[in-house]
């Protein structure tokens, strides 16, 4: 029995039913998984593969390609910055030194209520809106310490 749920396997072959290839689904498989557990373990990963008719290397080649695939568990906010060259000159630094203490974090950590995790990216493609971040699904720009605090606080 795959430990997928009978819903992430209809949502893979959904995925894959869009592509002449099925097995060009691998990243919408992952994002399935990842959207129903929050991130991919390596059981997760195995069947997936299974369904979408890859080998689990070959999969494991693919999340590892894309780093909004989370291999580790994460808290259920996941706030990445940008680190690349216009968010670096426009202020990175006092964001992500805020960032770090307000949460009382590392990169790589998750807090202890379990509801951020911090991570460095590079370029999110807000460039001309920097120092940008992503939390969640959500992007948000212009950031500073003080908007960063309102903007963390609809995260629950
Ligand atoms: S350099 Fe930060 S979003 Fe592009």
């Amino acid at each position: 029995m795959s430990v997928l749920s009978d819903a992430e396997i209809e949502e893979i072959r959904h995925e894959m039913a869009l592509y002449e290839d099925p097995q060009a689904a691998t990243i919408e498989a992952l994002n399935v998984v990842q959207n129903h557990r929050g991130w991919v373990s390596d059981e997760s990963l195995e069947a997936a593969a299974e369904v979408v008719g890859v080998t689990p290397t070959q999969m494991e080649a693919v999340a590892t390609f894309y780093n909004l695939i989370f291999r580790k568990p994460v808290g259920r906010n996941v706030i990445m910055i940008c680190d690349s060259i216009s968010c670096y000159l426009t202020g990175y630094e006092s964001v992500r030194d805020h960032l770090k203490t307000s949460l009382g974090i590392d990169f790589g950590q998750t807090t202890s209520d379990n509801r951020f995790t911090l991570l460095p990216i590079c370029c999110l493609g807000n460039c001309g809106n920097g120092p940008a971040m992503r939390v969640g699904n959500d992007y948000h720009g212009n950031l500073t310490p003080e908007t960063i605090d309102t903007i963390l606080a609809d995260y629950v």
